[in-house]
């Protein structure tokens, strides 16, 4: 009989992996404690904005007209453990508030409900961004817990998948990590994965550790490739380079690849930021503090963006303060194709300037509302046109499609100032030069 598989925690990620396992042929069960998410989802509707979600999703869940009935989601830890042959656990790992180090109490939360009830043999198989060790940890207390003793399992198998691409990061993943401590466990996870095995996906079987490390390694880097180039436009800008160029030359070596060297206002979302922190955090636990000491470099080159991204916002409108100053803000969310707006660039630079006395108006296309709830105190506008009427200047911050395809003409002849800052370099510098403004970017010449 085909497997039955069980995912918990329905945010980006495990709602992503239930509708994407559900697709796969196998028949799931997703669990959320907050019961408005499990109503809306088994609903066919998803709570955030990810391309292609929805439909998949729809394609799956019981009781959809036409769907394979294949995907539930439940509130009950209990239905959950008497359903599944692998149980997903796919919940946050937040910031802790105020530390570095991450916050396990979902994780834990979700193994303390689960393991109780786990009667019968089955594979607990974590997805979370751990600090390496926490799998050790967790396989202890499963064994304490679970009433099937070490026929309850556990295995650890990290995600990365990117929001805006979570479906088909999912169902094509560039490769799976299995850390296991049986063959039982690496056999289950083989049949789990074997479509997307079979289409290509390097599976690559480790133990806990290298599982759990392999995770937090590979944001380090992103992180890391982010930081190196922004830190060259800094230097680019100090001698009058243009790192765009830069990038692009640097990108046609193999060895270094084209691949996330966009200079900008830098990285944010729910992953890298806290991913990167908590990862120093943990080698300090290990004593192994120093070998990480980069990291803290790589996080305050980011953070230096924002405050460079403020500080020409300040130049372009006359130099002093922003007081009576009208900024308009392009973009809310870390990224564009989502409407995540955790750990946003874009908003803290929104934030900063509003708290230094400019009036600030943003719209994104996909992020008001998360934007909204988040910082109640800034202005919205419906539109880009509307949120750039009358404005001293404008910031480009999150590189919405929208936003590259916007008539330069049209927004001229509404703003107060034709100045445009663009924070993730991806404007047509001519065509908005073209059209009378001022056009400036991060790491490239003022011309
Ligand atoms: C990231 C990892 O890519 C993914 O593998 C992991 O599972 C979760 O964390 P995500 O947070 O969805 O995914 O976004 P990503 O596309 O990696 O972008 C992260 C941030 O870096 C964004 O704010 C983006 O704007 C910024 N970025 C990315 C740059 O500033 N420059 C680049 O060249 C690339």
């Amino acid at each position: 009989m085909a497997l039955r598989i069980t995912v918990i925690g329905t945010g980006y990620l495990g709602a992503t992996h239930a509708a994407a396992m559900a697709e796969l042929g196998f028949e799931v069960l997703g669990l959320d404690v907050v019961p408005e998410k499990v109503e809306m989802l088994g609903a066919g509707r998803v709570p955030m904005y990810e391309p292609g979600l929805e439909e998949l999703l729809r394609k799956h869940v019981e009781g959809i007209e036409g769907s394979t009935g294949r995907l539930r989601f439940t509130t009950s830890p209990e239905e959950v453990a008497a359903f599944g042959d692998v149980h997903f656990v796919c919940v946050n790992t937040p910031q802790k508030h105020g530390e570095y180090a991450c916050d396990m109490s979902y994780v834990d939360a979700a193994f303390e409900s689960l393991a109780p009830h786990l009667t019968r043999p089955t594979l607990v198989v974590g997805k979370s961004t751990v600090p390496v060790g926490s799998a050790a940890r967790l396989a202890a207390r499963l064994a304490e817990l679970a009433p099937a003793g070490a026929d309850a399992e556990l295995a650890w198998n990290p995600e990365f998948l990117r929001e805006g691409f979570a479906v088909n990061d999912t169902l094509h993943p560039d490769r799976i990590v299995v850390g296991v401590a049986s063959e039982r466990a690496e056999k289950l996870l083989r049949e789990v994965y074997a479509v997307p095995v079979a289409e290509g996906s390097p599976f690559v079987v480790t133990d806990f550790p290298t599982a759990e490390l392999v995770k937090t390694a590979a944001n380090s880097f992103l992180a890391t490739k982010i930081s190196f180039i922004n830190a060259m436009a800094e230097v680019c800008e100090a001698a009058d380079g243009d790192v765009k160029k830069l990038a692009e030359a640097i990108g046609h070596d193999e060895r270094i690849g084209s691949k996330f060297l966009r200079a900008g206002i830098g990285f944010g979302g729910g992953c890298l930021p806290k991913d990167i922190r908590a990862f120093m955090a943990r080698a300090g636990e290990l004593g192994a503090d120093q070998a990480l000491t980069f990291l803290r470099e790589v996080d305050s080159i980011n953070m230096r963006r924002r405050g460079h991204m403020v500080e020409l916002a300040r130049e372009a409108v006359g130099g002093d303060s922003f007081l009576g100053k009208r900024v308009a803000v392009l973009g809310a969310t870390f990224k564009p194709d989502s409407d995540d707006v955790r750990d946003s660039p874009a908003l803290n630079v929104a934030g900063q300037i509003h708290l230094q006395g400019g009036q600030v108006t943003v719209f994104d296309p996909k992020g008001m509302e998360n934007a909204r709830q988040l910082f109640p105190t800034l202005g919205y506008a419906d539109t880009a046109l509307d949120a750039v009427r009358g404005a001293d200047v404008v910031l480009h911050l999150t590189e919405w499609r929208e936003f590259r395809e916007l008539d330069p003409t049209a927004l001229g002849e509404v703003v107060s100032r034709r100045i445009i800052l663009d924070g993730r370099n991806a404007l047509d510098s001519e065509l908005w030069r073209g059209a009378g403004w001022t056009y400036r970017a991060m790491g490239r010449p003022r011309a």
